[in-house]
């Protein structure tokens, strides 16, 4: 009951801010410099687009079955969705973990279009990690959520919390077979700009777009009680930290686009490809904790084109890889001696 009461308090105070938002978007126009208002286009101006008829949905969670399986499911789902209050800074179980919720990013429960779901995680596993350069199994990538986005520890990976998430994901991608490429996978990889993404158009867009629920400081909304966030923190002591996915702004870029402001749909998205790369530059160019990776991608070839720490394969920069322009970079790689990256 608490729970339904929590769940319906941030929709409606996401009304509230969507309101808000429009209304600041009025009032932004007028007080913003000609060369960053691509921000105060109305929202209605990006048309709708369509998903394919045969996409992948998550399975009714009234089909979850009865008895001890269904309870672990159960059980994985409410960690995931609401994991501050079992290992956030006040956790019943441990105090583990940034406070930040594994749903933030993996929408819905992990079910969402778009939204980081979790429908091909377990089929796809064991797999290759080229970040790690180990093959990994299913709880070595939870752990390593918990050690970047919650910027903390895991739980013990043979016990019943790790258990029941896996449960959980695995009952959400029934029938996903291994390699099937499902639409609306992961974020959405959004075209390069042709221009290095631009940290003064992304502050613009996150003061009209974004800072009403994150807050002027990106420090998010704790809710009264303290053992969570209504609205999390993009950046700060308590966000995720520069080894994590969203730290990489091609993935911050595709994830906003489709999701954010909250209520956005990829069928219906409210911010422009431009303001989605420029506003991923602007948070990520903010302070938050680091963590050590000198032993990540133990082969540099496989480094993402937007990985922001060399040593690189390439020539190209720091700056050039965490900003772009990133075309010149992805040309450069098609070189024969760079195939396989
Ligand atoms: C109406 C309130 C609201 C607005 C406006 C909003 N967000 Fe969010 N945002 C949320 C909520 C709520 C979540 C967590 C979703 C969940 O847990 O289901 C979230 C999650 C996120 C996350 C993932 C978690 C994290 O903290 O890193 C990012 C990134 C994000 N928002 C970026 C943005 C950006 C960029 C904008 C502006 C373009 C924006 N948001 C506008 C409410 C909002
Ligand atoms: C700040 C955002 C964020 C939070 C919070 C977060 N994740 Fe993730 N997670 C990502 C992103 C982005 C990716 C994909 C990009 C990558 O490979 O890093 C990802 C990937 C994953 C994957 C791999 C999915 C696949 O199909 O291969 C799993 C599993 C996962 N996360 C689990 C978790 C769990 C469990 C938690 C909570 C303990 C969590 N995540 C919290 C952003 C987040």
């Amino acid at each position: 009951m608490a729970r339904v009461k929590a769940s319906r308090h941030i929709i409606y105070s996401a009304l509230i801010a969507s309101v808000f938002v429009a209304i600041s978007i009025i009032f932004s126009c007028h007080n913003e410099k000609d060369n960053v208002n691509t921000s105060s286009q109305p929202i209605a101006k990006l048309p709708s687009v369509k998903i394919p008829a045969n996409t992948w949905r998550a399975p009714d969670s009234n089909t979850i079955p009865k008895g001890k399986t269904g309870q672990l499911i159960r059980y994985g789902k409410e960690l995931l969705t609401h994991t501050s209050i079992y290992f956030g800074p006040n956790g019943t179980i441990a105090k583990i973990s940034n406070g930040m919720n594994c749903q933030n990013c993996h929408l819905d429960g992990g079910s969402r279009l778009f939204g980081n779901n979790y429908a091909s995680f377990i089929a796809g596993y064991p797999k290759m990690n080229n970040r790690s350069g180990k093959i990994e199994h299913p709880a070595d990538r939870i752990v390593q959520c918990f050690n970047r986005s919650l910027a903390g520890i895991a739980p013990d990976t043979n016990g019943r919390e790790v258990t029941a998430m896996l449960a959980y994901m695995k009952w959400i991608g029934q029938g996903v077979k291994k390699g099937q490429q499902l639409f609306g996978a992961a974020s959405e990889k959004l075209a390069y700009l042709d221009r290095a993404a631009d940290t003064a158009n992304g502050r613009a867009v996150f003061i009209s777009k974004c800072q009403v629920c994150h807050g002027a400081n990106g420090q998010g909304l704790l809710a009264a009680d303290k053992k969570a966030y209504t609205y999390p923190p993009l950046w700060g002591n308590h966000s995720y930290n520069d080894g994590a996915g969203m730290y990489r702004i091609g993935n911050f870029a595709g994830f906003v686009k489709n999701n954010m402001p909250f209520g956005a749909t990829y069928q219906n998205a409210q911010l422009t490809d431009a303001e989605a790369w420029d506003v991923a530059a602007f948070v990520n160019s903010q302070l938050r904790p680091h963590k050590d990776q000198h032993r990540d991608w133990p082969d540099i070839k496989t480094k993402p084109i937007d990985f922001p720490f060399g040593p690189y394969a390439d020539g190209f920069s720091e700056q050039q890889h965490k900003y772009g322009p990133f075309k010149p970079i992805k040309d450069a790689r098609k070189t024969p001696t760079n195939k396989k990256s």
